[in-house]
């Protein structure tokens, strides 16, 4: 059993989870556009990432005989002015995702809902994870500035990356 209140802020955010991967979808268009593959294999990871992110909301509200209802989802930006805009954009996202988890606990608080305050710790954790990540790409990419090579360089470190399925508890 979830409250309404609680179950109505679950589908808010199992769609905010789901605009972040058709972002990220977006962005993974903008770097193939410009050519760093890199770049793109890691943001179509972080797709993926998102994806497991609205299903592990999507899952939880269902093991609590809660009630899914699929929102429909913004049309997110398509270009960006450099890899270093778009990281940029990235971070920017992000946090506003950790006050979105944030609200979400407070509403749990509120409804005195221990079993969603506990879910969401995993949410919490992940969001301090994702924003590092953004924020080490953001302050490589401004000490590169304009060199390209060593742009190339990080592209070919960023296509290395390989997705692995979270386990959300
Ligand atoms: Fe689902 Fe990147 O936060």
């Amino acid at each position: 059993m979830i409250s309404e209140k609680m179950n109505a802020a679950f589908n808010k955010q199992i769609k905010d989870e789901m605009y972040s991967s058709n972002l990220y979808l977006s962005m993974v268009a903008y770097f193939e556009r410009i050519g760093l593959k890199g770049f793109a294999n890691w943001m179509r990871i972080q797709v993926q990432e998102e994806n497991a992110h609205a299903m592990g909301l999507f899952d939880y509200l269902i093991s609590r005989d809660g009630c899914i209802s699929i929102e429909a989802i913004d049309k997110p930006e398509t270009n960006w002015a450099s890899p270093l805009d778009c990281f940029e954009a990235v971070y920017k996202h992000e946090q506003l995702v950790t006050s979105l988890i944030n609200g979400l606990i407070d509403v749990a608080e509120q409804e005195k809902d221990r079993a969603a305050i506990s879910f969401l710790q995993w949410y919490l954790k992940e969001q301090v994870e994702e924003e590092a990540n953004c924020s080490e790409i953001c302050s490589r990419l401004r000490f590169v500035g304009e060199d390209k090579h060593a742009l190339l360089l990080i592209d070919q470190e960023l296509g290395a990356r390989t997705y692995v399925a979270p386990t959300i508890a």
